[in-house]
């Protein structure tokens, strides 16, 4: 499994994830069918939006609906011959810092037909090179309280618990666990 920039050519494979009910956003059931549309009405206009280092992108929609600014950002896919999940990295200029309603720097997601074949682990260690080459020192990841597979990935990059926490209202409140991963050189 590699990562590869979004790009033409792993197009449909991502749509066809897509119409299974697979979804980049793990927090909102109707974000797949959102951006079905958004590639059918432009799909270089999605496809740039996935390397979106000036924030130049519409606003992020929250679980709850509200809307908050668009980080600097990028996602990139795996692929094994056909995509197989996306990882993200979403940072502020100028330090680690991330406002609230921005749980981690990373995130990601496998299909569920592609999991527990160590995709998730690579994916992480591949990504955090490219966070030490965007100035950040470490990355910060959350995940809910009983989500194994997710804590036994961050585990494996290095990861250590950092804390418990209560989520922002915009996520339901839950509890939340938030680990980081030192990647500076
Ligand atoms: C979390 C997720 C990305 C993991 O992807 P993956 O490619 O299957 O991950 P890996 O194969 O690299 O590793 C999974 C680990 O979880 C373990 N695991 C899998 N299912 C498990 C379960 N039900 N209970 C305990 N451990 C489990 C695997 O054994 C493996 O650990 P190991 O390497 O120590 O054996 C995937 O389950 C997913 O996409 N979930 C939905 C989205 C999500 O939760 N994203 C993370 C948000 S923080």
């Amino acid at each position: 499994m590699e990562l590869v920039r979004p790009s033409p050519a792993h197009l449909d494979s991502y749509v066809e994830a897509l119409r299974r009910g697979w979804s980049a956003d793990t927090t909102r059931q109707q974000a797949a069918d959102e951006e079905l549309s958004a590639i059918e009405a432009n799909p270089e206009a999605f496809l740039a939006i996935m390397d979106d280092r000036d924030a130049a992108g519409p606003p992020i929609t929250l679980p709850d609906n509200s809307t908050v600014p668009r980080l600097p950002s990028f996602r990139l896919w795996m692929w094994d011959g056909v995509f197989c999940g996306s990882i993200g990295l979403r940072w502020q200029p100028g330090g680690p810092d991330l406002p609230p309603h921005c749980l981690g720097h990373a995130g990601y997601s496998v299909v569920p037909w592609k999991r527990n074949r160590g995709y998730a682990t690579s994916a992480l260690a591949q990504l955090c090179p490219l966070a030490s080459e965007v100035g950040l020192p470490w990355i910060d990841l959350a995940t809910d309280v009983d989500n194994v597979p997710s804590q036994r990935v961050i585990l494996a990059n290095g990861g250590e618990l950092i804390e418990q926490f209560d989520k922002p209202a915009a996520y339901g409140s839950q509890p939340g666990l938030r680990f980081r991963i030192y990647v500076g050189r």
